[in-house]
């Protein structure tokens, strides 16, 4: 089996060829997930909804997100694993140095901050000393509390200009990816065009060079409201490792998502 590293998601975009995303928190879903095909691993802190019963991410720990990594790596056949640090883990560079050392070191091969133009310092530090990284924009959850709920980002003129000036601040500053969360489609299309890295999309419409959705949700086990950008893979006839393939494959045919799983301006 190949192995999805950076320099082939770089090549997908180049290519104009989609990637297919999606969380994964332990061996069994990571060896079903990478065996479909999906290109990435995210471990993301979404852990701390939908296997831990939070109500937001922030409760999650280094440690958690350390030990959900390792799971994850040892069930993966060839995707890249990106793991999230987590709240308050990455707060100063020099804390986001020795964060990123523990889940670099439990297997990750990409870590992801929530963030824009305040994480520049951190992410030039971790990109000189070998960290591969993501940075998350839009809807970022480590701050729903801030944002007094979990709604769309960059709808208001000034709001959109500055999240492309982030893409391109954190690009310049070392990113190797940038991840878009519940922002409108046209937004995520302006700022998929405006970097060189892969953007990843969730709730950003159908432009972003990468699809990600949470394996819980597109596998249609939610416990609460389902956000209008999930679509339940999991339909009669299939099993859960055809309902990744088939997730992998509308992502790359461009069959998910559609307009309606997206955000208007
Ligand atoms: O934690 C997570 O699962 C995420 C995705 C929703 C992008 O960050």
């Amino acid at each position: 089996m190949s192995k999805t590293t950076i320099s082939t998601l770089q090549k997908s975009k180049l290519a104009g060829d989609k990637f297919s995303v999606l969380t994964a928190y332990d061996a069994t879903f990571a060896h079903l997930a990478s065996e479909a095909g999906v290109d990435v691993l995210l471990v993301g802190d979404s852990l701390g909804m939908v296997l831990q019963g939070s109500s937001s991410t922030v409760p999650v720990t280094l440690e958690d997100m350390c030990y959900h990594t390792q799971a994850v790596s040892r069930g993966n056949q060839g995707a890249l694993i990106m793991s999230d640090l987590p709240f308050m883990s990455y707060a100063t560079p020099e804390q986001a140095m020795a964060s990123a050392a523990a889940l670099m070191q439990a297997g990750a091969e990409m870590v992801k901050m929530e963030g824009g133009g305040w994480l520049v310092d951190t992410v030039e530090m971790l990109s000189e000393r070998g960290v591969p990284v993501c940075t998350h924009l839009g809807l970022t959850p480590q701050y729903v509390h801030k944002f007094g709920g979990y709604k769309v980002q960059g709808r208001e003129d000034n709001a959109a200009k500055q999240m492309i000036k982030d893409a391109k601040a954190m690009e310049a500053a070392g990113a190797d990816i940038i991840l878009l969360e519940c922002v409108p489609s046209p937004l995520a299309k302006a700022v998929t065009e405006a970097v060189n890295v892969p953007v990843i999309g969730i709730g950003a419409g159908p432009d972003t060079d990468g699809q990600v959705l949470v394996c819980y949700d597109m596998l249609g086990m939610n416990s609460g409201r389902v956000p209008r950008f999930v679509k339940n893979f999991l339909v009669e006839g299939r099993n859960v490792q055809q309902a990744f393939a088939a997730f992998d494959q509308a992502v790359k045919n461009g069959d998910f998502p559609q307009a309606e799983h997206g955000f208007e301006a």
